[in-house]
Parts: C-alpha cells; structure tokens; sequence
C-alpha cells in the first residue's frame, strides 16, 4: 500500500477538498480491502475501540448498510439510526440530536440530512469526525469515490475518459461530487438533460459540456452515469409526465446496439423503465453491481484514513 500518512482530513465532507493524491491513497486502500471483503469472515482491527454512528436523517439502504458493513469489517463499534426511528420526528434539532449522541462520546459520525450544508454546520460545534453521506442536493462524496473507483478499476487510469451525467443533474448531490472528483482525476465530463434539470450556475465554473439529446450524448460518451428523477426534491412539475421523460431522455438497449465498448452506471436506486430500461441496468456492460462492491471497499477506506488521524491526533 501507498504511504497513507499524506492524508490529512480529519473529515470527509466536500469532494472538492480531496487532491488527486488523496484520492489515490484512497484508492489504494480501497484495492487492499477489496479482498477482505470477498472473504466473509476476514475482519481488521483499524476501528477497533472507536464508536461509529450512523445517522440517517433521510431514507438510505445501500449506503447505509455500505456504511454498517465497513465499519463492522475493521471492528467499529456501530450504532445506527433513521429519522423516522428518532427523537427528530418529535420535533428535537438536528444540533440537540447531534449533542445526544455526542455526549454519548462519537469518534466518527456519519451524516445524511435532507439539508444542504448540514454536515458543514455540525463541523464547529461538535468534536466527533464528520464523513457526509449526502446532504440535500448538495454533496455525496463516498459515492462519487466508489463511482471513480469503479472506473478505475475497469479502465484503469481516468485521464481523458469522457463521462457522461444523464437525467436530474440539478437535484442530485452525486452528480456534483463525482463530477469534481472526476475532473481532479482528469476525465471528460458532460451533462445530458432536460434544460429545467440542469444547475447552470454550477456548470458555468467547471468545464462541463452539455448535450441536449441522449443519441448525442451516447456518441460522445466512454461512460454513461445515468440518474434518477428525484421527484422528493421538485417543489414544481419540472417535466410534464414520467412517459415523456422515459422516451426522451431514458437510455434504452437499441440506443447502445452501436457502441459495444459504451459503460453504465448508476448510483441507485433505479427507477427502471423511467431513466434506463431493465435490459440496460442488467446488460454485462452495466457496472452497477460493481459499484455496490467498490461501495464497501471504498467506505472502509474512509473510516480507516480518518481513524488513523484520530488516533494519530491523540498520541502526538
Ligand atoms: C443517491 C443519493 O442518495 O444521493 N443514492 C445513493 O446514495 N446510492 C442517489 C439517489 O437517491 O438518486
């Protein structure tokens, strides 16, 4: 393995905040835990001692049980809970919540919240280490590493691979983080949908093409990462109905008949039939099962990074 002790976050919270190198350190312990985790009763000691609370504020399942199995690998102590399940649902602060479980004494708490900037304001006020496991529609950065990591492990170095974002790139908060990872890394991005779903702000900054038809996106494209409509986000009818979204911007098997060497991914969930067919999300060129696994490998090697802080921190 590389020399990890170049990584210096004591959180995960922005994409943006990671460097190449970390992410390459990143990467490398990802590779090493790919291993454990194909053999199911290999656990490591890299957590060991530490608590690990995962608090969901919004619905998850494979992040969360991402998030539970990696902390469980390297012997975290886990203890995990939903808003639904929660004091949050009568009526308590997302910073009362926080001091409870703080008072508790948490190493590292993994965040999702329906706010933007949530884990941003937790930062300052308490002394647990925060990795942000989506906030809002604003910034998923363990998705966007998985989704790197899976690309990397297909086709190795990422400079000069063009990457496509299809379908609700203003709401999701994985579009954002993937995209400024990729960038660091090199790759080609593009967008592809319709002109209400598009955050033009944000892509004014980066260097980010945009196709208005999927067949030019797809023509262009080495890797297609196809999204969900996040309708829980839309405060208005963004597109007049889900069939017209279907035939104009989902990815369906035909369209892929001329590019045998064209990817796909997607974060999940799927809305199949909506913004990819059945046929694509299970075709042998889908990486979405790939993306699950680096998921575990990839957690595990953000909980083990900034462990090693922790306890580094300390020592000294
Ligand atoms: C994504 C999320 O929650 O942002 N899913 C995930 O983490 N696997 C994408 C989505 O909800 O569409």
């Amino acid at each position: 393995m590389t020399d990890s002790s170049h990584f210096l976050h004591d959180h995960l919270i922005d994409a943006a905040d990671l460097s190449r190198e970390d992410i390459a350190i990143i990467f490398d312990r990802a590779q090493h835990y790919l291993a454990q985790i194909a053999s199911p009763r290999r656990q490591s000691s890299e957590l060991a001692g530490l608590n690990v609370v995962l608090a969901f504020f919004e619905p998850s399942t494979r992040t969360r049980v991402s998030f539970e199995l990696a902390a469980k690998r390297l012997s975290a102590e886990v203890i995990s809970f939903q808003s639904a399940a929660s004091s949050m649902g009568k009526g308590e602060s997302l910073l009362d919540t926080i001091y409870t479980i703080e008072a508790m004494h948490v190493d590292i708490l993994v965040l999702r919240h329906l706010h933007s900037g949530a884990p941003h304001f937790l930062r300052p006020r308490i002394k647990s280490r925060i990795i942000n496991a989506g906030d809002g529609q604003h910034e998923h950065p363990t998705q966007a590493l998985l989704d790197a990591f899976t690309l990397h492990r297909r086709l190795g170095e990422l400079r000069g691979v063009k990457i496509c974002f299809i379908g609700d790139v203003l709401h999701s908060r994985v579009a954002r983080s993937c995209i400024r990872i990729l960038l660091t890394l090199g790759a080609e991005i593009a967008v592809c949908s319709p002109a209400t779903l598009l955050p033009a702000q944000f892509f004014a900054a980066f260097n980010v093409r945009a196709f208005n038809s999927v067949a030019e996106a797809l023509q262009w494209s080495n890797v297609v990462n196809v999204l969900r409509i996040q309708r829980e986000r839309m405060l208005q009818g963004l597109f007049p109905t889900l069939r017209e979204y279907a035939n104009y911007y989902g990815v369906h098997w035909q369209m892929l008949e001329a590019y045998p060497d064209l990817l796909v991914m997607h974060p999940g969930p799927m809305n199949r039939g909506v913004e990819l067919s059945a046929d694509v999300a299970d075709a042998p060129r889908s990486l979405i099962r790939n993306q699950v696994e680096s998921g575990v490998a990839i957690r595990m090697a953000v909980l083990a990074l900034i462990a090693a802080n922790r306890r580094g921190r300390r020592q000294a």
